[in-house]
């Protein structure tokens, strides 16, 4: 009898840990390869200005603040986790990971890569402007090009390319994660709007110049609709996660019938075909529970869109925009 029951028990435990596999499998995954990763102090040794600005900011503090902090402690507690540095669900947002000793390991908060692309493949290529002795100002125009294309093909995201590097502030800032909000009790996403939360304490334009400057008016009108087109992308690809009828899908669902309202009052102020194409796109789709290949679709059509717009113009003409532009004293963050 007792050996029989021993061996229910080992049979047991071998069915449960197949079970707890794909569980694990399902964490979120890392934002970026931490093989790549460089962390912030190899960016510091040429962008010295961006990383003490950097660290006057959420992102960067957060590496210490949130382990100790005890709401943090009661949204792990939730989801049954004990180290929250060791759990790649809070991993995924809060924290950038390299490899050390061959694991991935959280070495610092949101970083430099964590927008601009994880730098092994790239740091090299984008500093060089054609060997030694050569300087920006007397780069030929063809190896500038080069570069550019180099660098972006390794995995470098520019500023100029507005709608990649805003892609990274809405998969963190919308959080996508069922779980995290209707278990471990998150916040469901921020209310993010991209020129007043990156013109505040993220603020960094200290490399081309050193005051620091707030963008001009035409990249804010750019940065706004972006930003919109993002909000309402995300906020699709998070009800395509909905799978049960609580917080999270209430919120996300929210969400994207408010972003998908403002496209089409945006659309009319501006002359820029993309913006009815995306409202187009996302009119039909219902904002349901388990719909997650029509919500997806939607969501990727809107991209498509998106990322045309940010290409096609330059915001000179989009005047029609300025009433809904944030005033300074609006902007996240000191
Ligand atoms: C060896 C020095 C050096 C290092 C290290 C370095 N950079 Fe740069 N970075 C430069 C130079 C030089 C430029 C200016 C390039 C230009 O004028 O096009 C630049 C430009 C940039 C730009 C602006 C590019 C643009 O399109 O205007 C970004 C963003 C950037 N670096 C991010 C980073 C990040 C993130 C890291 C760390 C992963 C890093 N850099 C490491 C030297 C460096
Ligand atoms: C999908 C991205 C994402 C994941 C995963 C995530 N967070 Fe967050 N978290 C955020 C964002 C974005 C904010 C900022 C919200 C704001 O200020 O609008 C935040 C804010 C917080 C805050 C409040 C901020 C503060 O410093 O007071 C706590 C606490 C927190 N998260 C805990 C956790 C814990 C614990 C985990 C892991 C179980 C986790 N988060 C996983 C995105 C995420
Ligand atoms: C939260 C995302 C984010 C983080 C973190 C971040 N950047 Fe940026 N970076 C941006 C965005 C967005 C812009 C374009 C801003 C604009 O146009 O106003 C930018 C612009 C730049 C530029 C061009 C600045 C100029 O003078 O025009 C450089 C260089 C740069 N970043 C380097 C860095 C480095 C180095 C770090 C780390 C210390 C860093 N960034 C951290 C998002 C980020
Ligand atoms: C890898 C995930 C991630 C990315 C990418 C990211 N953020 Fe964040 N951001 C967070 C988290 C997490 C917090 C909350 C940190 C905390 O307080 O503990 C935060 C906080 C902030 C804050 C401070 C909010 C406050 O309550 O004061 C601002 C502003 C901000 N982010 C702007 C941006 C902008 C703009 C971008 C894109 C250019 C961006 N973030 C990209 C995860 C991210």
């Amino acid at each position: 009898m007792i050996r029989k029951s021993r061996i229910f028990m080992m049979a047991f435990a071998v069915l449960g840990a197949l079970v707890l596999m794909p569980n694990l499998a399902k964490a979120e995954k890392l934002h970026l390869d931490s093989a790549k990763v460089m962390g912030p102090d190899a960016c510091g040794e040429c962008h010295k200005s961006s990383v003490e600005s950097w660290k006057g900011s959420h992102h960067f503090s957060t590496f210490k603040t949130l382990p100790r902090k005890k709401e943090a402690r009661e949204v792990a507690d939730k989801m049954g986790i004990k180290r929250i540095k060791a759990d790649s669900d809070c991993l995924s947002c809060h924290f950038t990971s390299a490899m050390v000793n061959n694991k991935p390991k959280p070495i610092a908060g949101i970083t430099c890569e964590s927008c601009h692309g994880a730098g092994r493949d790239w740091i090299k290529v984008h500093s060089d402007f054609g060997g030694k002795g050569v300087k920006a100002e007397n780069e030929a125009p063809a190896h500038k090009t080069e570069r550019y294309a180099k660098s972006e093909a390794a995995g470098m995201i520019r500023p100029g390319n507005l709608y990649q590097v805003a892609q990274n502030c809405y998969g963190c800032h919308t959080v996508p994660n069922e779980k995290l909000v209707n278990v471990g009790g998150h916040a469901a996403g921020s209310k993010f709007e991209l020129v007043a939360w990156s013109q505040g304490e993220v603020r960094h334009n200290v490399w081309y110049s050193k005051e620091n400057q707030i963008a001009p008016v035409e990249r804010q009108r750019m940065m706004y609709l972006v930003g919109r087109a993002l909000d309402l992308e995300f906020s699709l690809r998070g009800v395509a996660k909905a799978t049960t009828k609580a917080d999270y899908a209430v919120k996300m669902a929210k969400r994207a019938k408010k972003a998908r309202k403002r496209i089409k009052a945006i659309a009319k102020l501006v002359d820029a075909p993309e913006l009815m194409a995306m409202y187009k796109a996302a009119k039909g789709v219902k904002l349901k529970l388990n719909n997650e290949a029509a919500l997806t679709a939607a969501a990727d059509a809107v991209g498509a869109q998106a990322m045309a717009m940010a290409k096609n113009y330059d915001g000179s003409k989009f005047g029609g925009l300025d009433q809904y532009l944030p005033k300074a004293s609006k902007y996240k963050g000191k």
